[in-house]
């Protein structure tokens, strides 16, 4: 959707009845048959828009794109989602809000497209972003903590986006793998990314990406067997616009308190009570090298408890886990 389209949109929201066409040429500074070709393109987009002569136009029905005109109403926030940038299509919105955050974009600005042409996932892999589908977005965040607690961030994020998806899917049968994943039927439903940038004592800014398989239901062949989708899960489609909405409403709260008090801990029970990984036997992959052993839960600082054969706790603050068959 591009820029104009968008804010057409947006009048079409905020009117509680038609909206004459005459109005829109006036604002918008165009001819009528441009009004008709945006209108136009909104209804191939899945937008109901009835339109009566005499009367103008009114939005009757709208399919839940996650543009601002959608989110906003929905959202409970204080600072989270209420600068909100949508792209029709981008290359990362995780590279869009860092650029942002360096021209003084404020906390809760997020960034939001419906297509990804360079949407990166963790470990430098590509995360399949297709158009029209799914959640891709990214939130600036400035958190005034010491950096060594900025490793708990997505874990915040997590649990924010687990809450969301069990509100909106009940009987959803998802969990949170350590560090940043959601997995719903031993497939991944969802990925965080996190990066930043930062000197030794201070972060500047953490931008916390998001991507949701939301309505996805050809999932390609080459991530068949690690990806899923909501649709996929529950077998029915979802507004992705209430689905940013409710996730920024649950992840302003979580980082609040985690501000407040420096502390992850009253987040613990809920992280362990949906853990994926918890009593499984895993690798993680780290910095460091690989650790094998069995999950026995969290560190008080959100880090990843293993036992090895010998009956050693290990505790493990980054890495990328692996279910051992
Ligand atoms: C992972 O599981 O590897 C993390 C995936 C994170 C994907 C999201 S989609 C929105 C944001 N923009 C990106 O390029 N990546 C993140």
């Amino acid at each position: 959707m591009n820029r104009l389209t968008a804010q057409i949109l947006d009048r079409l929201h905020a009117s509680d009845g038609f909206l004459s066409g005459g109005e829109l040429c006036r604002e918008f500074g165009m001819t009528r048959s441009a009004v008709w070709k945006h209108v136009s393109q909104l209804r191939e987009m899945g937008y109901t828009i009835k339109a009566v002569s005499g009367r103008g136009y009114r939005l009757a029905e709208s399919p839940g794109i996650p543009v601002a005109a959608e989110v906003s109403p929905r959202l409970s926030t204080e600072r989270f989602g209420r600068s909100l940038v949508f792209h029709g299509s981008t290359d990362s919105t995780n590279r869009q809000a860092k650029a942002l955050a360096r021209q003084g974009a404020g906390e809760g600005c997020v960034v939001v497209a419906d297509l990804q042409t360079g949407g990166r996932g963790r470990m430098r892999r590509e995360w399949v972003s297709p158009a029209g589908v799914n959640l891709y977005f990214s939130v600036v965040l400035r958190p005034s903590v010491s950096p060594v607690l900025l490793p708990q961030i997505p874990l915040l994020a997590a649990a924010a986006v687990h809450q969301a998806l069990k509100a909106a899917a009940d009987g959803l049968d998802a969990s949170i793998k350590w560090p940043n994943d959601i997995m719903a039927g031993g497939r991944k439903l969802c990925g965080i990314l996190c990066e930043m940038d930062s000197e030794p004592d201070l972060a500047h800014f953490v931008v916390t990406g998001i991507g949701v398989n939301v309505n996805l239901r050809d999932i390609p062949e080459d991530i068949q067997d690690i990806a899923t989708s909501l649709a996929l899960e529950t077998g029915r489609e979802f507004s992705r616009a209430a689905l940013l909405a409710s996730i920024l409403n649950r992840f302003e709260p979580l980082y609040d308190e985690w501000l407040r008090t420096g502390d992850l801990e009253p987040l613990l029970p809920y992280l362990e009570e949906h853990s994926w990984l918890n009593g499984r036997e895993i690798t993680v992959e780290g910095y460091n090298g690989s650790l094998g052993g069995t999950v026995t839960g969290l560190g008080r600082t959100g880090e990843l408890l293993l036992r090895d054969g010998d009956g050693k706790v290990h505790t493990v603050s980054s890495g990328e886990a692996t279910i051992r068959k």
